[in-house]
């Protein structure tokens, strides 16, 4: 079959990395890709939010299947795109891509059908949500409803700082129209896990657990971040935990997207947060998230393509899910100054020598015009190693690290230790 994954970051090389074992799979390509992609599929210069050129690409390319993996190519609608092309798409709609591309219509989603999350309220007038924070007093959480690269969220320790986030937001547009509608809900404690889920519309089937780390620097300090790495199984994930969310979170939200006329297919992520009252529901993605695919797709001994195909044809219960035992860790190496500003184009070394010790996916990376791979991102490789224990796969991906560098090259070194 011919397949094309859209997107262009660490969690597509993943992607395209387990599809390309796929003996089902006879030609792979990637729209954009990376220099990391191009090794493993034939990368196609087109944005991965073009969705009239990318249908149209599909089209004339023949293409037997298209996975699509960023959260705004999906809510574009680009799957209903390819679907009215005739070409079998994974990845939700948008009217289901829309429990990322919205805070407001997931909140209210949760609260509709009971799924446990944190208390909110939701405003498009910037003094009422003023008054609201000082009614409610902080620690607070405040959001902006729309898509912010993972920025959007201020988990605010004061008063002060809750009411700086949402002028920022709602007057001075820091988000742009992401920000006209924020989200203030109550502040939950307590560890964080991801649990990513396949689903077919009405079945779901949980990945392995994962958790990811979301500040630039180590001890959990900095800015917030796409992810500096992420490991699976997550340790705090027990039975007893992964049986309350199956039945209280998982399958509920599912049901919730049908019963709403709005049937997701796909994979969703559950950000969760464990509470001493429970599980709680911190946000849902529509997507793979990235870096926790590295670690996980590292893990996965099915084929990837029978997993998506029976997404789209609703045969989830049908198909044969397996993982490897032990567990895997993914450190990213990022770009000097990343998240806030960083320079591109530094050639990067090691890159062999490093795929002798790990699997590197990269995320950032292209090649220039001597040949070289070089920095072009922000979060540039990610470096991913499974182990019988989660203690050996740490020590293998940082093994993996060491032989790597490039100009102001930063990576945190407490990845899975946190
Ligand atoms: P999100 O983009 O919604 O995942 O939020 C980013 C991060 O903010 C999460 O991973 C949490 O660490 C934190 N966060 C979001 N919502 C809450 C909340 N209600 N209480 C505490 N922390 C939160
Ligand atoms: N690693 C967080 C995300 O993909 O949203």
């Amino acid at each position: 079959m011919k397949v094309l994954v859209v997107g262009g970051g660490g969690r597509e090389h993943a992607i395209c990395w387990k599809l390309a074992q796929s003996p089902r799979v006879t030609e792979l390509f990637c729209a954009p890709g990376n220099a990391g992609i191009a090794q493993v599929a034939t990368c196609v210069p087109i944005k991965a939010t073009a969705v009239d050129e990318m249908v149209q690409w599909a089209k004339d390319n023949a293409m037997d299947f298209v996975m699509v993996a960023p959260d705004d190519p999906l809510a574009l609608g680009m799957v209903d795109a390819m679907e009215a092309a005739g070409i079998p798409a994974f990845g939700p709609r948008a009217n289901a891509a829309i429990i990322e591309a919205s805070k407001a219509f997931s909140k209210e989603l949760m609260k509709k059908y009971n799924i446990p999350t944190a208390k909110y309220e939701t405003f498009t007038d910037l003094d009422a949500a003023l008054s609201y924070i000082r009614e409610q007093g902080a620690p607070i959480v405040v959001k902006a409803d729309g898509l912010a690269l993972g920025k959007g969220v201020v988990v605010a320790a004061t008063v002060a700082e809750a009411e700086t986030a949402v002028r920022e937001m709602m007057q001075d547009k820091k988000f742009g129209a992401s920000g006209s509608t924020v989200v203030i809900e109550e502040c939950m404690v307590g560890p964080e896990v991801t649990v990513l889920a396949f689903c077919d519309g009405e079945h779901l089937v949980p990945m392995l657990s994962s958790q990811d780390h979301k500040r630039a620097y180590d001890g959990n300090k900095g800015p917030n971040t796409g992810g500096m790495g992420a490991f699976c199984p997550s340790p705090n994930y027990t039975a007893e935990v992964a049986e309350f969310c199956q039945k209280n979170i998982f399958l509920p939200t599912v049901n919730a997207l049908k019963a709403e006329g709005r049937p997701f297919k796909g994979v969703i992520y559950f950000g969760l947060m464990l509470t001493k009252d429970g599980p709680r529901v911190v946000e849902y993605n529509a997507r793979f998230g990235d870096p926790e695919t590295q670690p996980i797709l590292s893990m996965l001994d099915s084929d990837l393509l029978d997993i998506f195909e029976a997404c789209v044809n609703g045969t989830l219960d049908k198909v044969d899910i397996r993982w490897k035992d032990g567990a895997a860790c993914c450190i990213v190496l990022a770009s000097g100054g990343y998240p806030v500003s960083y320079e591109s184009g530094y050639p990067i070394s090691g890159l062999e020598e490093a795929a002798k010790l790990a699997t590197v996916f990269h995320a950032g990376t292209k090649v220039n015009d001597k040949g070289e791979i070089v920095n072009a991102g922000g979060r540039v490789l990610g470096v991913t190693a499974t182990g019988s224990s989660l203690p050996e796969a740490i020590e293998k991906a940082y093994a993996g690290c060491k032989p790597i560098s490039w100009t102001d090259m930063h990576f945190r070194t407490d990845i899975g230790k946190v």
